[in-house]
């Protein structure tokens, strides 16, 4: 938690990038200098009947200009007043929270399914300027309900279940024609739970490092409340918090 921060961020930008998706660019300087890819900002609204802030992982941070990327899907309540928030308008955030990605492997699979795919589009760009390569693979149900799609067409591999984009099936499909082709040093994912379960058998059988990010439903996000366990995460019998102990993992620690 340390370097937490609570900033008064304005909406520099909104826009769709797939049905009931938004790319929202905020100003909040402070968390652009310090987030981490994999790393989370809690987003206080103002939804009646939404008191708790609601857990969004960095899609995005420039320390240059202060801006920091969300994408999301608009699910309910909180993400409904957040994408009703317009530019010039102003957002309460705190974080950057959680342990984020261990970043310096060189050649670097990054595989995303749904929304899973935001804190991706970061990690890639660490990676890259950190000298390493980063191949991101997309999986979701159609092209409507793939963010940034026109972003992935280039230099990325999307598999879609309809076969409206990219290949047809699932993104373990290419995951492991690509892992049987050729060496890479690390495996991140991020996205639904049945998907990571795949995507950790397939990393376990040919010898990779994975990590994911788990998202489950928070309360404070910062370690005080318990609202964050979840089954997936246990360590001696105790229970993990995603929101202080992740979110992202060593898959051999979780996804039982
Ligand atoms: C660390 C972390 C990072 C996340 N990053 C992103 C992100 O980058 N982009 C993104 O789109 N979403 C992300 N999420 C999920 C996001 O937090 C939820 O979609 C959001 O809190 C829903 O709030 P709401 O008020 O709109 O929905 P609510 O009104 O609270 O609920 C609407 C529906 O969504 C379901 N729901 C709510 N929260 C979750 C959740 N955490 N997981 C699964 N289902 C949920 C509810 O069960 C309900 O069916 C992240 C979650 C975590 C824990
Ligand atoms: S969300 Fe409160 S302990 Fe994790």
């Amino acid at each position: 938690m340390s370097g937490m921060v609570s900033e008064e961020a304005m909406v520099v930008s909104v826009a769709d990038i797939a049905e009931g998706m938004k790319r929202m660019v905020l100003r909040a300087p402070s968390i652009a200098r310090s987030a981490r890819p994999g790393q989370f900002v809690m987003v206080s609204t103002e939804a009646k009947d939404a008191l708790l802030a609601r857990p969004l992982g960095v899609s995005g941070a420039d320390p240059a200009d202060g801006s920091v990327t969300l994408r999301f899907a608009v699910v309910g309540k909180g993400t409904g007043w957040l994408a009703g928030r317009r530019k010039g308008d102003t957002v309460r955030i705190y974080g950057p929270l959680g342990h984020g990605f261990t970043t310096g492997a060189k050649d670097c699979i990054l595989v995303g399914g749904g929304t899973g795919l935001a804190p991706l589009f970061f990690l890639k760009e660490a990676i890259e300027r950190e000298g390493g390569k980063a191949l991101l693979l997309a999986g979701a149900k159609d092209r409507m309900c793939l963010m940034e799609s026109d972003v992935l067409e280039v230099g990325c591999i999307v598999a879609t279940e309809d076969g409206s984009m990219g290949e047809l099936g699932l993104v373990t499909g290419p995951l492991k024609r690509l892992i049987a082709e050729r060496r890479f040093d690390m495996v991140y994912a991020c996205g639904p739970v049945p998907m990571l379960k795949a995507v950790k058998q397939v990393c376990a059988k040919a010898g990779l490092s994975l990590e994911v990010s788990l998202e489950t439903r928070m309360g404070c996000g910062v370690g005080a409340c318990n609202g964050c366990t979840c089954d997936q995460a246990e360590k001696d019998g105790a229970w993990l918090k995603v929101c202080k102990d992740g979110p992202v993992f060593r898959a051999e620690e979780v996804l039982r």
